[in-house]
């Protein structure tokens, strides 16, 4: 009888400021290696030309650390499966020219990811071979990171649309840009997060956006923000100081509000009571007890990504390029990145 050969499935994530490398074996994660860039702190921001150069700096030794974790000799891997975009272009670059390089050299087929489809399939890596906690199809999942804030409704592995999406800011940018103008650094997420667990969530109220739809917007909460903010800093100027945890809190508790407020309706309205959560934004407390709490309330089977896979990593990736060898899903050489683009 002919033996099940091992499907085994490097992924390489490189889209903004985390270089990862992550090996899969017939869906198990074995490992998952990142590098992070302390580099943009200093800036406030991410700067597109010093990620690129640190991505240069990094591929190498995090695809090598990966395959070495993994136990894996890189003539054992069936693909090699790489973020096409959307992300940085320079950033993206790095990996797309490395991963082509690779599976060249190996005379390995190239698999090319949508970074927010791999977000979403981060809900299908395994840890080990008895994990089930998994969706199944169809599932609805809310995308939130620093560039999206989406309601995605998950057909299957390849088959996603978009029910509904910001048309402005995204809820992480509205989450950093307010956290900077409070001074509270760069990125503004994790801060916030902490603050607010200490703050009063009712204690100040922010405009909300009245949109039709699924679709979400950011911009006009952040400018009430701002406005509240340079209006109570006239009446105190350590206002920021005496208030920072309460000003998280309602921040926080605003945002959480208005994402569950339309997820809430889908769920109504499709039927679908599997909902799972993906992305930076995922990371959040506050978030994450808003989804325990409608679980509770609404019998929701809910999905909760384990911190590490909120952030970009190259499991994610891995994993949906092993749904797409499975398809013989296989990209030419040719292919360019992408640096905006939806899902398909
Ligand atoms: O998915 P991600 O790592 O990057 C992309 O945008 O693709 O998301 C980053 C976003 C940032 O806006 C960051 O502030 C936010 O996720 N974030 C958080 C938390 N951790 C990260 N937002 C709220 N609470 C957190 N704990």
């Amino acid at each position: 009888m002919e033996q099940r050969k091992d499907i085994i499935i490097l992924g390489i994530e490189s889209s903004c400021d985390d270089t990862s490398a992550a090996v899969i074996r017939n869906g198990v994660l074995l490992s998952n290696v990142t590098a992070s860039q302390a580099v943009h702190e200093a800036y406030g921001g991410v700067v597109p030309e010093l990620a690129s150069r640190a991505h240069q700096q990094n591929v190498v030794p995090v695809v090598d650390q990966a395959l070495k974790r993994a136990g894996v000799d890189k003539e054992a891997l069936s693909a090699v499966a790489f973020t096409r975009g959307p992300g940085l272009m320079g950033s993206l670059l790095v990996g797309v020219s490395f991963a082509k390089g690779f599976a060249r050299a190996l005379d390995i087929p190239l698999i090319d990811v949508n970074h927010l489809q791999g977000h979403v399939l981060a809900h299908f890596i395994k840890e080990d071979e008895n994990d089930h906690d998994q969706p199944s199809f169809p599932f609805l999942c809310l995308l939130v990171s620093g560039g999206n804030s989406q309601i995605i409704l998950v057909k299957a592995y390849n088959d996603m649309e978009v029910l509904g999406q910001t048309i402005d800011d995204a809820a992480g940018e509205a989450i950093d840009k307010c956290s900077k103008v409070m001074g509270l650094g760069y990125p503004g997420g994790p801060v916030i997060d902490r603050l607010a667990r200490q703050g009063n969530p009712l204690a100040y109220t922010f405009a909300r956006p009245h949109i039709a739809g699924y679709d979400y917007s950011f911009s006009g909460l952040k400018t009430s923000f701002l406005y509240s903010l340079r209006d109570w800093l006239k009446e105190d100027p350590d206002f920021i100081a005496h208030h920072k945890e309460d000003l998280a809190a309602s921040l926080e508790h605003t945002i959480v509000d208005i994402l569950m407020r339309k997820l809430r309706q889908a769920a109504k309205d499709t039927g679908i009571r599997q909902v799972a959560v993906a992305g930076g934004v995922s990371a959040n407390n506050g978030l994450r007890n808003a989804f325990r709490e409608h679980a509770a309330k609404y019998g929701w089977h809910i999905f909760i990504p384990k911190f590490s896979y909120t952030t970009d990593n190259a499991a994610m990736i891995a994993i949906t390029g092993y749904f797409k060898y499975l398809d013989k899903d296989f990209c030419p050489i040719d292919l360019s990145a992408y640096s905006r683009v939806t899902l398909k």
